[in-house]
């Protein structure tokens, strides 16, 4: 049994201090990537910012017909120009994203578990490679549970889901899943996004916390995060702003945008702060004149 009772909680981050080893690609922790892996990060993040709007529409796959999500084939259009990336199952892809569209793909690979069940935590990899490459996809996403109940099970999901994706260049993004009983604390984010960093994926999806800038200084690959429930315009912005600060790549925005009143001017807002630099007060005030210009 290892011994954990004296392992030193480690304050080191330099946090102050830019990733290392990144010569001669943007992106943290991929310089070791071949060419495809590359391009497709490349797909997901605008090299110039460096960063990443994904807009998530994924919800379904668990929670059925979820508010804001009822006519995909009429929303993922209309907010394509203002994304960078669609991530969502194949099922709503396929049906909904006009191929035209080029915006890049997160697909959605995992499932297993629904809204009727208490615990979430048991799913299995659903969409083999084959498929995955037939939708061009840019990134395979997995859900991650640490801590809970399915954690073997889903470390089992990540890793298979890894290696294919080494076997044909298509990255992976780790979803960190908060289990039932975790506490979203900036000590669980530090242990399963560093566990699943470790496992070899090329992306984390998280959520913001205290002390996030530690989360993100001890992952060593770029780090997205999740929008979580749905809150006022104002707070969706500030929390996009802060974590952007702090070293994220970008958001997995779903219900903040397609929750909102005014979906497209909020994705519009959120791209200013993801990609210009604007404060969460600069892109309110954008958000507030992009609806009254209508
Ligand atoms: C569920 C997911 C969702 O895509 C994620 O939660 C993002 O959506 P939201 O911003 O609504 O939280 O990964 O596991």
């Amino acid at each position: 049994m290892a011994d954990l009772d004296g392992q030193k909680v480690s304050k080191d981050y330099h946090t102050e201090v830019p990733f290392s080893n990144q010569n001669g690609f943007f992106l943290r922790g991929c310089n070791s990537l071949d060419w495809g892996m590359k391009k497709h990060m490349s797909n997901i993040f605008n090299p110039k910012s460096g960063n990443t709007v994904m807009f998530a529409f994924d919800h379904g796959y668990f929670m059925g017909s979820t508010a804001g999500l009822e006519r995909l084939d009429l929303l993922l259009p209309k907010l394509a120009p203002y994304v960078d990336c669609f991530m969502g199952t194949r099922g709503a892809i396929r049906t909904c994203v006009p191929p035209e569209v080029t915006k890049s793909v997160a697909l959605r690979v995992t499932s297993g578990s629904s809204m009727l069940q208490e615990d979430l935590s048991h799913e299995v990899v659903a969409v083999n490679i084959e498929d995955a490459i037939r939708m061009n996809a840019d990134c395979m996403a997995v859900q991650t549970f640490i801590g809970a109940d399915g954690q073997l099970s889903s470390l089992e999901n990540l890793n298979q889901v890894i290696n294919a994706g080494m076997r044909y260049s298509i990255p992976t993004m780790g979803v960190c899943a908060v289990g039932k009983d975790m506490a979203r604390t900036d000590r669980f984010f530090k242990l399963a996004t560093r566990i699943i960093a470790e496992m070899g994926v090329q992306v984390v999806k998280t959520y913001d916390c205290e002390n996030f800038e530690e989360v993100v200084a001890a992952c060593p690959v770029p780090i997205v995060v999740a929008g979580g429930k749905k809150l006022p315009e104002d707070e969706a912005l500030k929390m996009a702003y802060g974590v952007m600060q702090k070293g994220a790549h970008g958001v997995d925005m779903g219900r903040n945008i397609f929750q909102s009143q005014h979906p497209i001017e909020m994705a519009m807002a959120v791209g200013k702060i993801v990609h210009e630099g604007f404060t969460d007060k600069e892109a309110l005030e954008f958000f507030k004149d992009a609806i009254h210009q209508g």
